[in-house]
């Protein structure tokens, strides 16, 4: 739902150029009003995927000129299908890395990159003793995810002992639609990763590589990411961060992108900063960041990513011209306080006419099932706003959470 605006500005985008739009999905839903056509396959497998991206090379009278995702799981078919076509896009051994924790971490080691310590677990012993090496606080981690779903800290070996089952199932049970699930289960043996918890402030970074050049666009604060579990609340750009510390930031960055080989397309890279200072990378994504994102770096830089990962994916140079001052616009992924029927939206209306609001959506319905964490991650509406002066973000924030709630009623009431 949150990807509306995205298939939108592709859809402009294609009427501008004269392009067709063709989508490869699953189960195409509200999708569908975006493209000029939907082809059904099973995306949950590569192979499928291009054999559908084929059919339809086989059936259009103009070639395909370009393959975008702004699916994580979808990043691998992607560049398969560019592959194929010889289209641009980030190289498949690329694409398997950005997806696959345990080969990130190591192309990381192998590049040089400051990154936790990390080690495998396929069960609880070896999660015990993965401690060892990893120490407490550790973070447990599927090795395909993403969403942050089954991404746990545990700070003693009791919490280790009482969570490590829980994580492992989910690490797997949760991503049966990946085209990686079967192959990585397989090769990890069904395990999880365990890293040491980096402690310090959250970030993450949005940049387009032009031919190589990593251009740094943004930078979003995430300061709610408390743990144990760590679903994304609220991010705001730009970064309060001193200068100094942002071109630490941004050598990493570049760093991150050797190491995986990403030279195209734009990419989303989380980090910690230990001490306040040092980056530390937690994982990187060759795709642009995902949700509200999209449109927080729009309304704070002026560059319209979609508009510039279409450009690279069609082989064309974007125009990067960010403002010289960003505007600082902050979201909020929105949660109940606690799991239940949804009897009551507070405080909508008010929120959608205060003009410090930019866009309010609220995914669900009065009398749907909310769930909160861990048992789901994914917000159940967003809000981005805007204010004038970056002091202004986490007062305003913390306002509109307190005047804009999801009401729940407990099960069986
Ligand atoms: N080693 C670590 N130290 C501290 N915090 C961590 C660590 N690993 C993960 N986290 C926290 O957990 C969150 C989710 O982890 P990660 O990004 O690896 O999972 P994900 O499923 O890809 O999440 P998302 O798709 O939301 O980015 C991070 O944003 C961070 O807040
Ligand atoms: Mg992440």
């Amino acid at each position: 739902m949150s990807r509306r605006r995205h298939l939108a500005r592709t859809r402009k985008y294609a009427e501008e150029h004269g392009h067709r739009v063709i989508m490869i999905m699953k189960d195409p839903e509200w999708e569908a009003d975006y493209v000029d056509e939907v082809v059904v396959a099973d995306t949950s497998s590569i192979d499928d995927t291009l054999s559908a991206a084929k059919a339809v090379a086989a059936a259009e009278s103009a070639p395909i000129d370009a393959v975008v995702t702004f699916a994580e799981a979808a990043v691998p078919s992607a560049a398969r299908v560019a592959a194929e076509f010889g289209l641009p896009g980030v190289s498949e051994r690329t694409a398997h890395l950005a997806r696959d924790k345990y080969l990130m971490r190591a192309a990381f080691a192998e590049g040089g990159v400051a990154q936790p310590r990390f080690a495998l677990a396929g069960s609880l012993e070896e999660a015990v003793k993965a401690a060892d090496e990893v120490g407490f606080p550790m973070v447990l981690k599927p090795i395909i995810g993403t969403g942050s779903m089954y991404v746990r800290s545990v700070a003693t070996m009791a919490e280790l002992e009482e969570h490590f089952d829980v994580i492992r199932e989910g690490a797997w049970a949760g991503f049966t639609y990946d085209p990686l699930h079967d192959s990585a289960m397989r090769s990890y043996g069904g395990g999880v990763l365990a890293e040491q918890f980096v402690p310090g402030p959250e970030i993450c970074v949005e940049s387009l590589v032009v031919a190589g050049t990593t251009h740094v666009l943004a930078i979003h604060d995430k300061p709610l990411p408390t743990g144990p579990t760590f679903e994304e609340v609220y991010a705001c750009t730009p970064t309060r961060l001193p200068a100094k510390t942002v071109e630490r930031i941004a050598a990493a960055v570049r760093d991150v992108h050797e190491a995986m080989g990403i030279l195209t397309g734009p990419t989303h890279v989380e980090f910690r900063l230990a001490d306040g200072v040092e980056p530390v990378v937690l994982e990187a994504a060759a795709r642009m960041g995902g949700g509200p994102i999209y449109r927080s770096v729009l309304l704070s830089t002026g560059v319209d990513l979609v508009e510039a990962a279409l450009d690279l994916a069609l082989g064309r140079t974007p125009e990067i011209a960010p403002r010289e001052v960003a505007r600082p616009i902050g979201f909020w992924n929105i949660f109940p306080e606690r799991a239940g029927t949804l009897s009551e939206i507070v405080g909508l209306d008010r929120a959608a006419a205060d003009p410090r609001v930019d866009e309010v959506e609220i995914y669900r319905h009065l009398g749907d099932h909310l769930e909160v964490p861990p048992r789901t991650f994914q917000g159940h509406g967003h809000l981005i706003f805007k204010v004038n002066d970056v002091d202004e973000l986490d007062p305003v924030f913390d306002e509109l959470v307190s005047t804009l709630r999801l009401r729940t009623d407990p099960e069986g009431r």
